[in-house]
């Protein structure tokens, strides 16, 4: 695991558009996976200013996105569909074919998650998947549990997981889906790089267990530790509680 801490999340951001641009230069066909949330909104912004400014080009980008709320069609103001219209789809030159978002409205959900599967392999596979972590450690909606899935699934979201996407749905948490379509583990694993991204003071605590704790479900993050190529990205705040040059946790 490459650890990189920045002065802020400005820098964060545009380091990572900056990493998004040159593999997209290497590799104009790049399949993204790609996170929704607060953490990602700078490296948006910035992506797209770099778009504008002709040094990312989408046009033959394919993207992945990691979950979705069931029951949000996609045209669903809440939906994160529309977050990914608004933020990024709608203000780059990607081909609307290339994108991929689970359809929370599917009638069947279990069909979407398989059609999605088989979609990221048709593709062949996620080049780089770029990740948040929720404040009980989650990524995509892989929430802490006795056990987790290996492929894209409904999940079912934990009350913290609600309440840190209240601001969507007008603050209140009970409006929140309880359920969710989400990559599963397997799948981010299956990613060829991995690039995890935490601001804050309020996810410091599941950063060092993602790093330096034991592979645990009640730390879904921390399974990125078996991955042979992540990269973390961090403000100050989420690095808060690193000690540089400590590894994994010993066997005791
Ligand atoms: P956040 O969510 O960026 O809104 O904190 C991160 C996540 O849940 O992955």
């Amino acid at each position: 695991v490459k650890i990189t801490v920045y002065r802020n999340a400005h820098d964060l951001a545009s380091a990572l558009a900056e990493d998004v641009a040159d593999r997209l230069s290497a590799k104009p066909t790049l399949v993204i996976g790609l996170p929704t949330g607060r953490t990602p909104l700078g490296f948006y912004r910035e992506i797209v200013r770099l778009a504008r400014e002709g040094r990312a080009d989408f046009s033959r980008a394919t993207t992945f996105n990691l979950d979705e709320f069931l029951g949000a069609r996609p045209e669903h103001a809440t939906s994160y569909r529309q977050y990914m219209e608004r933020h990024f789809f709608g203000q780059i030159n990607i081909d609307p074919g290339r994108v991929h978002v689970l359809d929370g409205g599917a009638s069947d959900a279990r069909v979407e998650c398989e059609r999605y599967e088989a979609a990221i392999s048709e593709a062949g596979g996620i080049d780089v998947q770029i990740l948040g972590i929720g404040s009980n450690g989650h990524i995509g909606f892989n929430e802490p549990a006795a056990s987790l899935n290996a492929r894209t699934h409904v999940a079912r979201l934990r009350p913290e997981t609600r309440r840190a996407n209240a601001a969507m749905f007008g603050g209140d948490a009970s409006r929140v889906p309880a359920r969710a379509l989400s990559m599963g583990m397997a799948t981010i694993l299956g990613a060829r790089s991995i690039v995890l991204m935490a601001i804050g003071s309020g996810k410091a605590r599941q950063v060092e267990g993602a790093i330096h704790g034991p592979l645990t479900t009640r730390l879904p993050a921390s399974f990125l530790q078996i991955h042979t190529d992540v990269r973390v990205m961090l403000d100050r705040a989420a690095a808060a509680r690193l000690r540089p040059g400590r590894r994994g946790t010993c066997a005791p």
